[in-house]
């Protein structure tokens, strides 16, 4: 019988957060101030889905005792994805000053340290991918340049380019798909793949049906934060409702409106199901993980 999906993300959430916690330097020292800064943005509360994708997916691979691997890879995601919001939330981006909770990575340390922040969780996150000790040289290399596209040019720092450049202007649908697929999918289908990947067991057919699955819920996925943007609350979301609103974001609600974007995200969970269906009983996390994606309210 399927775990109920709370249990799964405590698991996921423990596996991921004992290796962070091996991973970033202890707030001591001359630095003191910019470790603190990484520390408070990657243990403030996050959801961990990121890292729950990456364990989901190695579960619908199999392929015996992966979990000290995915743990590690999931650590680099996580690096990357809070990096990813300090940036995020810097002035010069969106300019916001809560953050799950609680003060901006700016706000509690000052912009400089939170800059430099983001930049260190960045390089961690690629020397972390290096120490994965039991996987042969080819296989890290692998996922060491998966995760520079997914999080580079190819994917996160353009989309969040193409947001900046969009602030103020009507994005047709398809220029929105295309900027909340590099800005937020791509990260999310690093996630599944190299979840997939740092099990040494996955074949190309099962890579590319994680792929489209990804693809689809990683898309769902910013459309659900766009919804949850206009009709949340603060106090729910941890973070400012109506920053984009207020910042004049092109978003699915600001151009399709609540009711279609909500259409959008169910078909888009109805197509990762479709994707799923190879992997059988054993992709029931990954199934679990999306529904969570499109219903939840934070
Ligand atoms: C927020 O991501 C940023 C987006 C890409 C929309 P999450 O909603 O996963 O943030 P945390 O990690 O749970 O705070
Ligand atoms: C951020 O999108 C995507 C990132 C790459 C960080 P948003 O700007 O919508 O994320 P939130 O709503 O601030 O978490
Ligand atoms: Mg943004
Ligand atoms: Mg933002
Ligand atoms: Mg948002």
């Amino acid at each position: 019988m399927a775990r109920p999906l709370k249990d799964l993300l405590v698991d996921y959430s423990n596996q991921v957060d004992a290796q962070l916690e091996q991973l970033l330097p202890q707030a001591i020292g001359p630095a003191e101030a910019l470790f603190a800064a990484m520390r408070y943005s990657v243990f403030n509360g996050g959801k961990r889905l990121r890292p729950a994708l990456c364990f989901a997916a190695a579960n619908a691979i199999g392929g015996g005792n992966t979990t000290e691997n995915t743990a590690k890879v999931a650590a680099a995601v996580e690096a990357i994805h809070a990096y990813s919001l300090i940036h995020d939330d810097l002035p010069a981006m969106d300019d916001d000053d809560l953050r799950r909770g609680k003060p901006t990575c700016h706000i509690q340390f000052g912009e400089a340290t939170a800059i430099l922040a983001g930049d260190a969780l960045q390089s961690l996150a690629f020397q972390q991918l290096t120490e994965l000790s039991d996987l042969p040289a080819e296989t890290r290399l692998e996922l060491v340049s998966m995760l520079s596209r997914y999080a580079g040019c190819a994917g996160m720092v353009t989309g969040q380019a193409i947001d900046l450049a969009a602030t103020g202007q009507a994005l047709q649908l398809e220029q929105l798909k295309t900027m909340h697929g590099y800005k937020t999918g791509a990260l999310i289908e690093a996630s599944v793949l190299m979840g997939a990947i740092a099990t040494g067991a996955a074949n190309q057919q099962q890579l590319d049906a994680l792929k489209q699955f990804a693809s689809a819920i990683g898309l769902a996925f910013q459309i659900q934060d766009d919804i949850l943007d206009e009709e949340s609350s603060t106090e729910h979301l941890g973070k400012q409702q109506g920053s984009d609103a207020a910042n004049n974001k092109s978003t699915y609600t600001s151009v399709l409106g609540l009711e279609q974007a909500r259409e959008q995200a169910a078909e888009l969970y109805q197509q990762s199901m479709s994707s799923l269906e190879l992997f059988a009983e054993r992709a029931e996390p990954l199934r679990q993980l999306a529904s969570f994606i499109v219903n939840r309210a934070y």
